[in-house]
């Protein structure tokens, strides 16, 4: 693999509005952040990726953008946003934006220029259909927040336009080479002003298959599962080979893609040596626990299932390029709470699934808040306690899947995107120390017990693990090996153990036993010094590693 400035990098995502509140209106802001720099440094990170902080209504949080070339006055402003550049540049620290360009938010004034002018030049900006009232539509597909993705163009009643997310988030028209290029002009002067890269917002959504057509219904509402185009789509290469022409290889940018449905023979276009993206992120462990109909029921075979999507993804891209490892981010649940049994939880355990995840090939990603082990809501009482956009579709199905009331809001305690999106628990004071007053969203109650400053100076806490995770995979003597080393699965079919070997200039053991009773490991050839674990003393001897529940260990073998 050819190296690249990238490969070796920690990056951390921040949700901005939950991150930290600097002037007291209970929304999080760039000057948080920037107050928080020396903490990001002292952890390790070297990349910070910001969901989306651009001017927007906020009807998906930011996600619906109505003015790339601002930033939302919640948030700051745009020399708030240099300077947070500027202080990241001194501490190493690269920033990488969002960028949303499946849809702009229905406030936009693109889409205020179509709507005064369906026929003019910005009405090609999105996908607008002449439409009566009682017609068929020119679709089935369902929005990802449930409905069908079309919707009256506002003050016309002959005409609809499409969105794939919400009915505010109208979908751009990427066949229309005008729109194109005022998107490559917005990404350059972006990376104009020094940010590292972009994580790239839904992007397989950009390809549509034309022109317009049903699906068979796969649900009670007659409607579709946008998959189901998706698979059908072909051609979304040529307008990523052109915005990476246009804007990202001329940078050297770090981009990593939201991807989702990509098939097999594309990995080597989107993150090979001359892909579309620097990395994606691999997905493949949050598919463990879907299931078609709703349900609250525990996943069986959890860490089996861990294993097996886990090691196949990486398996998948070997020898083509490098993924980027999650456990959790703003749309997922807290990582610990969904893969970890509640009966199981603890910080012994946390640090586990941070061990292994952390030292899989790829590029690390700690989503904020994750490094002191913070976990989902326990209750949701109702659902004007949350906020989130998709939670409606959310309790609704599972009513339609015949839940109770009272499952579906558990339900929505085990899935919500809220459950990341709560403050971050910074110290057990007044609102988690996140803000001086209410928070936009509910605090986790948690927060008195899981918080960074019970955290920060104790050996033992999950947020030293982090930093010593870290320090581990930037170890000069280890380094090569963590990042350019061979992945090797070893003993795959012992059962709850989670073991491979990477192999390079060093050949480094990781091993796992996820489950609560113990197990042992052979070995096939000797420890050298044991580098890292998540107990006092591991036990071993010249063939066995005498593992007891979640314990987490990382040794150098003799080669
Ligand atoms: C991505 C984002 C998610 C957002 C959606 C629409 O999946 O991560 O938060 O709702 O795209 O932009
Ligand atoms: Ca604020």
């Amino acid at each position: 693999m050819k190296k690249k400035w990238w490969h070796k990098k920690i990056a951390y995502q921040i949700y901005p509005k939950s991150f930290k509140d600097s002037n007291g209106d209970g929304i999080g802001d760039i000057r948080g952040i920037i107050e928080k720099l020396d903490y990001l440094q002292e952890l390790g990170i070297d990349l910070l990726w910001l969901s989306p902080i651009y001017s927007s209504p906020l009807a998906d949080q930011g996600y619906d953008i109505s003015d790339y070339y601002n930033i939302d006055p919640r948030f700051g402003t745009l020399d708030d946003l240099q300077e947070l550049i500027e202080e990241g540049k001194k501490r190493n620290i690269g920033i990488v934006m969002d960028l949303v360009v499946n849809h702009c938010s229905d406030e936009h004034e693109w889409f205020k220029k179509a709507i005064a002018d369906p026929d003019g030049p910005y009405g090609k900006f999105f996908y607008i259909e002449n439409y009566k009232k009682g017609d068929k539509l020119p679709c089935n597909w369902r929005s990802y927040f449930g409905g069908s993705c079309w919707d009256f163009l506002p003050g016309h009643d002959d005409k609809i336009y499409l969105h794939v997310f919400h009915k505010k988030q109208p979908d751009l028209n990427w066949e229309n080479p005008l729109l194109r290029k005022e998107i490559y002009h917005m990404i350059n002067w972006w990376l104009d002003k020094g940010i590292a890269g972009f994580r790239i917002d839904a992007i397989i959504n950009i390809k549509k298959k034309l022109p317009f057509q049903d699906y068979p219904a796969d649900r009670s509402d007659g409607l579709t599962c946008i998959d189901n185009m998706l698979k059908e789509a072909t051609g979304i290469g040529e307008f990523l080979n052109e915005m990476a022409d246009e804007c990202f290889r001329k940078y050297d940018a770090f981009t990593v893609g939201e991807v989702f449905n990509e098939k097999d023979d594309e990995l080597p276009l989107f993150i090979g040596e001359h892909g579309y993206f620097s990395t994606m992120f691999d997905f493949s462990t949050t598919f463990i626990d879907e299931t078609p109909v709703s349900t609250v029921e525990p996943v069986a075979d959890l860490a089996e299932k861990y294993k097996k999507a886990a090691f196949a993804s990486h398996k998948r891209v070997e020898g083509i390029g490098l993924l980027s490892n999650i456990i959790e981010n703003h749309d997922e649940p807290r990582g610990v709470s969904r893969y970890i049994k509640p009966e199981d939880l603890s910080d012994k355990s946390k640090k586990m699934l941070a061990g292994i995840y952390f030292m899989m090939p790829g590029i690390p990603f700690i989503y904020q808040g994750q490094e002191i082990g913070m976990e989902n809501l326990s209750e949701v009482k109702s659902l004007a306690e949350l906020d989130d956009c998709a939670n409606p579709h959310v309790y609704e199905k599972a009513l339609e899947d015949g839940l109770s009331e009272e499952e579906a809001l558990k339900l929505l305690s085990l899935k919500s995107r809220d459950n990341a999106r709560t403050p971050f628990q910074w110290s057990d004071k007044q609102y988690a120390g996140f803000s001086q007053s209410k928070p936009w969203l509910m605090v986790n109650p948690k927060y008195k017990d899981i918080n960074l400053a019970a955290q920060i100076g104790d050996p033992h806490s999950v947020f030293t693990f982090y930093k010593q995770l870290i320090a581990l995979r930037k170890h000069t003597d280890y380094l090569n090996t963590f990042v350019y080393g061979d992945f090797v699965p070893y003993h795959e079919e012992q059962k709850n153990l989670l073991s491979f070997k990477r192999t390079g200039d060093r050949t480094i053991l990781i091993a796992a036993n996820y489950q609560k009773e113990p197990q042992m490991l052979q070995l096939d050839s000797t420890i050298k010094s044991i580098l890292l674990s998540n107990r006092d003393e591991i036990v071993y001897d010249d063939n066995t590693i005498y593992l007891d529940g979640y314990d987490f260990v990382v040794a150098e073998l003799e080669a």
